[in-house]
């Protein structure tokens, strides 16, 4: 997924630096978490490297990105692809909700894709609850549908606004692809909580944070798959149709906040190792982290340089800047 803030092109910089630290080359037998684990590309690469992963994000399409990656192993059945691909569309809550055909005033997908859309979710959470497919199936599809239908969105980048126009990649009809299936020496766990309650409850080697860097609040950010996640037919409000998500404003994502909830984060961790990614344009600053992390045992900083964001390659957007430095903090705890 093209995620804002996505490790993807970070990640052998984070082995590599994660390694050098720990010191642990085979993760067998440690316990990695992930705890804002956005697409779950950092938990998948430390479950493959042997740890007992644990994920975690307060977004419920991560969740069910995670639940796959993480919780899944080989081999899952697949055999309700093809049956899944082909179902008739039907007007369900993302075509009334989301797509101009339906007069929903909104345009986020194409008519034909938002009923199929439809169609493969509904279909899901009945086959499901009638127990035809297992939860590693059920969790294995969602999160294909959640991974595959993003590509079909008609925005310039993420949901918080859509196009007037439905754009060529948003008119293609969209099909369910199938994600990998990431295999370790064991299946990890996977929260969806706030991570400054579930911090006191878990314990391990090394955990990895990976916090929002400014005020862009990921539930406004991707409201249309966390109402196709969770299917739950929310109110929706004004011309975006953002779903009430006072439950998941993050405190990262303030100025006023983050400095306490980082700090207290830290302070209840029960990790020997710490690592902390963020950028210079961050809203704390190198300084700020440094104070705070020293304060809790040995504190080092690793630096590489990073092309911004770009959020949607069609658009041909143009970013003022075009290289950020990304910043590993690092902390062996006392
Ligand atoms: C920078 S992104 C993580 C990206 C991820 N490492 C990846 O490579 O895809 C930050 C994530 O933190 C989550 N988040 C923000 N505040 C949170 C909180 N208080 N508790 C748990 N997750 C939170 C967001 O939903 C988002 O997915």
């Amino acid at each position: 997924m093209n995620y804002i803030g996505s490790k993807l092109s970070l990640i052998n910089f984070l082995q590599d630096t994660i390694q050098t630290v720990t010191g642990i080359t085979n993760g067998k037998g440690y316990v990695f978490a992930d705890l804002f684990a956005g697409t779950g590309i950092v938990g998948s690469t430390f479950k493959q490297q042997g740890y007992f992963v644990i994920a975690n994000d307060i977004q419920h399409y991560s969740y069910i990105l995670n639940k796959h990656f993480i919780e899944n192993s080989s081999p899952i059945d697949t055999s309700k692809l093809d049956y899944l691909n082909t179902l008739e569309g039907v007007d369900g809550f993302v075509y009334q909700n989301y797509c101009s055909g339906s007069g929903s005033g909104r345009n986020y997908f194409s008519d034909v894709n938002g009923r199929k859309c439809d169609a493969i979710r509904i279909e899901l959470e009945d086959l499901h609850l009638n127990g035809q497919i297992s939860d590693k199936e059920y969790y294995y599809f969602l999160a294909c549908l959640i991974n595959s239908i993003d590509k079909y969105a008609n925005t310039a980048s993420v949901y918080g606004a859509f196009l007037k126009h439905i754009k060529k990649s948003a008119a293609k009809e969209f099909s369910l692809k199938l994600l990998p299936i990431i295999d370790g020496t064991e299946n990890g766990l996977v929260y969806n909580e706030d991570i400054n309650i579930l911090i006191k409850s878990i314990s391990g080697d090394v955990l990895y944070l990976d916090p929002p860097y400014n005020a862009r609040q990921y539930c406004s950010n991707y409201h249309v798959l966390e109402t196709i996640s969770r299917y739950d037919h929310p109110k929706l409000n004004g011309v975006t149709g953002l779903r009430d998500s006072t439950k998941q404003k993050s405190a990262f994502c303030s100025k006023r906040t983050i400095t306490d909830v980082f700090e207290q984060l830290i302070a209840d961790a029960q990790f020997k190792y710490i690592f902390l990614s963020y950028n210079n344009e961050g809203l704390m600053s190198l300084d700020t982290i440094k104070f705070i992390m020293e304060k809790y045992g040995k504190y080092s900083i690793f630096t590489k340089d990073h092309r911004r964001f770009k959020a949607d390659k069609d658009e041909n957007r143009e970013h003022k800047a075009s290289a950020t430095v990304e910043y590993l903090h690092c902390l062996t705890k006392n």
